[in-house]
């Protein structure tokens, strides 16, 4: 640090350049984030001192945050006091790890406990598996990438405490059977998490019948990310458990805090992601967020009939808005493409495709671009 601070137009100009040098979303293609809705950036920066680590100091706050999860316990059929099973968590990560805690502390009487997910699972489970005792076993995925319901149930044994399904897989957007899953925790009497962080605010504004949230007996917790398709700022994530008792499980004693008790992961939490998350969902309702949606889905499609024009194929028909397109040699035309054109794009590790996730910010007048140097980047 220096000696002397530096003027606020030197630190300004120092801002500056530093964001000139980040990319801006036009040509990103391959994140699950996006410029956040301009009611979401007016709150957030409104709350911005606000800590939801220390509630009693901001009861305002904390009132928005039972709200939002009110708003998620309706959209995800949620039955037993949502307001009083979940917060609002950095991202997906966070809510994964803490929804496998939260199943390792209510089952202490087992000491090698396993937890049973797709092989597709975020890699946010495996930083569970680092962090702690649990055995993570991957089930195998079937044609369709969606996790093989005879691998989930081979893999059980009397230490599986837990089952993993997601709904909107990170790589492929696909869903996972959880209806099956459902059923097959019952069967078992084990936990069900259902990691819905990108599909959580896409699948309830489309037309698909698919059920995958606590409209099913056997799901006991979930992850939505409203930093995503939600179009809330970073960092807002969800978890919502079935029953207050699974989330209680989560409890730290705080002894010098406004409150006595904790359940968040982190100890300082951002109480300016409540309030963007707050303004955002009230501001859009659901008529808003189905646009949102349908206008995404719309420019999938587009993506997909015009790759299909040049001979390319999807990996699988896209159910959300994300699209796995099968080019030869995937690697270097992504290097091509970002190279010569500046488009990111990502690889999906199996098989290898070009993925692209399709979020609001990108638009039919992108993706006519895109495929003009993807035309190119394939000769
Ligand atoms: C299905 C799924 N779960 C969890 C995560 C992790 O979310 P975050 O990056 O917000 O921690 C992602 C991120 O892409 C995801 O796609």
């Amino acid at each position: 640090m220096e000696e002397n601070g530096k003027t606020k137009e030197e630190i300004l100009a120092i801002l500056k350049k530093a964001k000139s040098a980040d990319t801006s979303y036009e040509r990103v293609l391959s994140s699950m984030c996006t410029y956040p809705h301009e009611i979401a950036v007016l709150a957030h920066t409104q709350f911005i001192e606000s800590n939801m680590g220390d509630p009693g100091l901001f009861p305002g706050t904390f009132d928005l945050e039972r709200q939002v999860l009110g708003m998620f316990g309706e959209m995800l059929h949620h039955k037993n006091s949502p307001e009083k099973a979940g917060y609002i968590t950095t991202g997906g990560t966070e809510s994964n790890i803490q929804a496998i805690r939260s199943m390792k502390n209510f089952r202490r009487d087992i000491s090698k406990a396993n937890i049973i997910m797709p092989q597709s699972a975020h890699f946010s489970f495996d930083k569970v598996a680092n962090l702690s005792e649990i055995e993570i076993r991957k089930a195998s995925l079937d044609d369709l990438l969606k996790v093989d319901l005879d691998s989930v149930r081979s893999l059980i044994d009397e230490n599986t405490i837990g089952l993993v399904g997601i709904a909107g897989t990170t790589e492929f957007g696909q869903l996972d059977p959880i209806n099956e899953l459902s059923e097959l925790a019952i069967e078992k009497d084990i936990f069900l998490h259902v990691d819905a962080a990108f599909g959580g605010f896409v699948i309830p504004f489309m037309d698909l019948d698919y059920s995958y949230d606590f409209k099913l007996e056997g799901v006991t917790s979930m992850t939505i990310d409203p930093h995503k398709m939600a179009l809330s700022t970073i960092p807002s994530g969800g978890l919502l458990f079935k029953e207050p008792e699974y989330f209680e499980c989560l409890e730290i004693h705080t002894p010098y805090l406004s409150v006595n008790k904790q359940y968040s992961l982190t100890g300082t939490r951002s109480g300016a992601a409540v309030a963007s998350t707050y303004a955002v969902m009230k501001h859009l309702g659901r008529e808003g967020y189905k646009k949102v949606v349908s206008d995404c889905m719309s420019v999938t499609k587009k993506l997909v009939e015009g790759a299909d024009k040049l001979g390319i194929g999807t990996v699988i028909d896209p159910v959300l808005n994300i699209v796995a397109l099968d080019v030869p040699e995937a690697d270097l035309v992504r290097k091509k493409l970002l190279d010569e054109h500046g488009w990111h794009v990502s690889i999906t590790r199996d098989p290898r495709a070009l993925r692209i996730v399709i979020m609001p910010h990108i638009k039919n007048e992108t993706i006519e671009l895109f495929l003009k140097d993807l035309e190119k980047a394939i000769k």
